[in-house]
């Protein structure tokens, strides 16, 4: 070849170069340059725009923040202060929630929590960018953040490394259980199993239509675990008397239905025998015994409140006392889990409260959607003990996982009154998930990078929490801090749910700073987003009466159990923490 023909080789590979450069420029979103929730818009190929509107920041990246908001930044404290303030001063809150103050507080955490979440809701995780169809369409799950642009360098954007950190490996090395670590906090499995079954009304992932998606439409509370999640379901379930559900009677005792009294499809092993698969409002809840416990006390508790309904009401058909019933099943489920199971959860002093009309002066959408974040955040796994301690005998999870005879064999009140007392796992802090349930997790971190989750980190931002700028500084754990570098390269670029299950535990609390900042707000806006909890329902008429209502206002996790036992067990969220809780508890004829 000539000179001539090297010269003009190397000024096309040049030219080659320069447009392959060109189409290649970076998406300059995938460096999430805008702040403070600012939306990044991309013009041309290698410019973007930060809408800051409404922010209360302006600038370039949304970074300068307006008067107003450095005020409040300067007046508001830390999450961490504030959290101290709310499990510490018994002298304080003794006051406050013997006083106005109670209300006045509750009000503020659930508007300061709820406006964290977009309402109507925002993306999908087809759409990163707001449209009607990802308004519209309620199969998917909604985010709180777009997914990470498809043409981005890396899988987090542009940090950390080209290939994230083998799933499976992740959670061999850090969220493997060596050895049980009880939540300090003292939650118990009767806590755990409450978590698994509300939770499971409303995350339904669609698997059939992908990990986008959900079955359960209606988007929060509306006890479909109880009654299905759709309306072919609930005839079956149904006894279409007296608004009742369908029961079985043994010795007496009413329980759960089978499938062959009630045709619905349950997920069972194939060698179960006919008489021992239930049937139950959500079709996986054959799984474990503590959640067949839930699934008959709720079934019991909707045949009482029938029978005082058609009481109070004897023209009533099965049609309007099943359906009121339904609505004071959900009104009651409002309320343990505001009034108990948060309360547990939090740690707080501050006695919350149930009470819809806080919020009635202040802007706030009656409705919600169920985000993506929000269920991997919810994989509480770690909760699950490494066996099962029962009247005295141990159970393993082979005996224990789909073994419908459980709940007949040692009876209602005396799984309820083990469960109470046996200690769930510390959730955060890595290390505490039982082998049984490992895939799990493996399987969160894998569905999160098929749906293109942002960074942990970004997760923070969003939330108002600083980002973390090292592994130390997150976890605190030496060996934990160097394994996770090592891996993931950059702190930018750890992942959403390992971020959360491996964050720093606060002292004595059950997992770390960002699962309660990013947690609270999505269960509070779920809780209150119901439209029970609107002026137009929040009155003793929707619940058949004032008897109805005051159903929904004295409702607690005990009196389900024992008005619907035989005795009243040892039954709370906490397992004993005095030695009266502590005393053995016996059927009244026994005493
Ligand atoms: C021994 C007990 C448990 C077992 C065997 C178990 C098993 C499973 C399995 C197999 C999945 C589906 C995973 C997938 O393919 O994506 C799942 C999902 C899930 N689990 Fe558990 N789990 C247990 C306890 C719990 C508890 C105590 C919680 C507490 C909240 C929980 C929360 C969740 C959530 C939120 C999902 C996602 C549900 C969905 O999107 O459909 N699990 N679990
Ligand atoms: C905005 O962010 C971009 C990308 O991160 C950066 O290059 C630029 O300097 C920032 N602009 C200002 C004014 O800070
Ligand atoms: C929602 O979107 C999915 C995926 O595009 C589609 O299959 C489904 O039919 C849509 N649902 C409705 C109600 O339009
Ligand atoms: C305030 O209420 C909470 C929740 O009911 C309770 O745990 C706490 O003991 C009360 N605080 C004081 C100091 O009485
Ligand atoms: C189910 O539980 C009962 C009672 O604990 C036990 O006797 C039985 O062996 C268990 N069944 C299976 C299949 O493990």
């Amino acid at each position: 070849m000539s000179l001539w023909g090297v010269i003009l080789l190397l000024l096309l590979l040049l030219l080659l170069h320069l447009q392959t450069s060109t189409c290649a420029a970076v998406n300059p979103c995938c460096y999430y340059p805008c702040q403070n929730s600012g939306v990044c818009v991309r013009f041309g190929t290698d410019r973007y725009e930060c809408d800051c509107t409404r922010t209360g920041y302006y600038g370039e990246n949304c970074t300068i923040p307006e008067l107003w908001t450095r005020v409040h930044l300067l007046l508001k404290p830390s999450p961490d202060t504030l959290h101290y303030i709310l499990t510490h001063f018994h002298w304080f809150w003794n006051i406050v929630n013997n006083s106005f103050l109670r209300s006045t507080l509750m009000k503020l955490v659930l508007t300061v929590r709820s406006s964290l979440v977009p309402s109507p809701p925002t993306f999908n995780s087809k759409y990163g960018y707001l449209n009607w169809e990802a308004y519209y369409n309620i199969s998917y799950y909604t985010r709180i953040l777009p997914p990470v642009p498809e043409d981005c360098p890396t899988p987090m954007g542009t940090k950390g490394k080209l290939v994230l950190p083998d799933a499976k490996l992740l959670a061999e090395r850090f969220l493997l259980r060596r050895t049980f670590r009880p939540d300090p906090q003292g939650s118990s499995l009767m806590f755990a199993f409450f978590a698994q079954h509300f939770t499971h009304q409303f995350f339904k992932t669609y698997h059939g239509m992908g990990p986008a998606f959900t079955k359960a439409l209606a988007h929060g509370v509306d006890a479909g675990n109880i009654y299905g999640d759709n309306l072919d379901r609930q005839l079956q379930l149904r006894l279409h008397e007296d608004g009742k559900l369908k029961y079985q009677l043994i010795n007496g005792e009413v329980y759960l239905p089978t499938v062959s009294q009630a045709p619905v499809l349950m997920h069972y092993p194939k060698d179960l025998p006919d008489d021992r698969r239930l049937a139950i409002g959500h079709e996986v809840f054959g799984l474990l015994p503590g959640l067949t416990v839930y699934a008959t006390l709720w079934l019991r508790e909707h045949n009482r409140v029938c029978d005082i309904l058609k009481e109070e009401h004897p023209t009533w058909g099965d049609e309007q006392l099943f359906q009121t019933a339904r609505l004071i099943i959900i009104g009651e489920v409002i309320r343990i889990v505001i009034e108990e199971y948060v309360q547990q959860l939090s740690g707080y002093l501050l006695h919350l409260k149930f009470d819809p009309t806080l919020i009635f002066s202040e802007q706030f959408q009656y409705s919600n959607r169920i985000a993506l974040e929000f269920n991997q955040l919810y994989h509480w796994h770690p909760l699950m003990p490494d066996s099962f301690l029962i009247d005295g005998d141990e159970i393993p999870y082979s005996q224990f996982l789909h073994n419908t005879s459980i709940l007949m064999h040692y009876g209602l009140e005396k799984l309820i009154d083990a469960f109470s007392r046996q200690q769930a796992g510390q959730i955060g802090g890595g290390w505490n998930i039982n082998q049984v349930v490992l895939n799990v997790a493996k399987q969160v971190i894998l569905e999160s990078r098929e749906l293109r989750t942002q960074s942990f980190n970004e997760y923070r931002k969003k939330f108002n929490l600083k980002p973390y700028t090292s592994f130390d500084e997150f976890t605190g754990d030496k060996e934990m801090a160097r394994g996770l570098e090592e891996l993931y390269g950059d702190i930018d670029a750890l992942e959403f749910y390992p971020g959360l299950m491996l964050e720093m535990p606060r002292p004595g609390g059950i997992f770390g700073e960002s699962m309660v900042e990013m947690g609270a707000p999505f269960s509070l806006k779920g809780l209150m987003g119901n439209p029970i909890c609107s002026p137009e329902y929040w009155k003793p008429s929707t619940f058949g009466g004032q008897v109805g209502f005051d159903i929904v206002n004295s409702a607690s996790l005990e009196r389900l159990v024992c008005l619907n036992t035989k005795w009243c067990p040892y039954v709370a969220f906490h397992v004993p923490r005095t030695e009266e809780e502590a005393k053995p508890r016996k059927p009244s004829t026994e005493l």
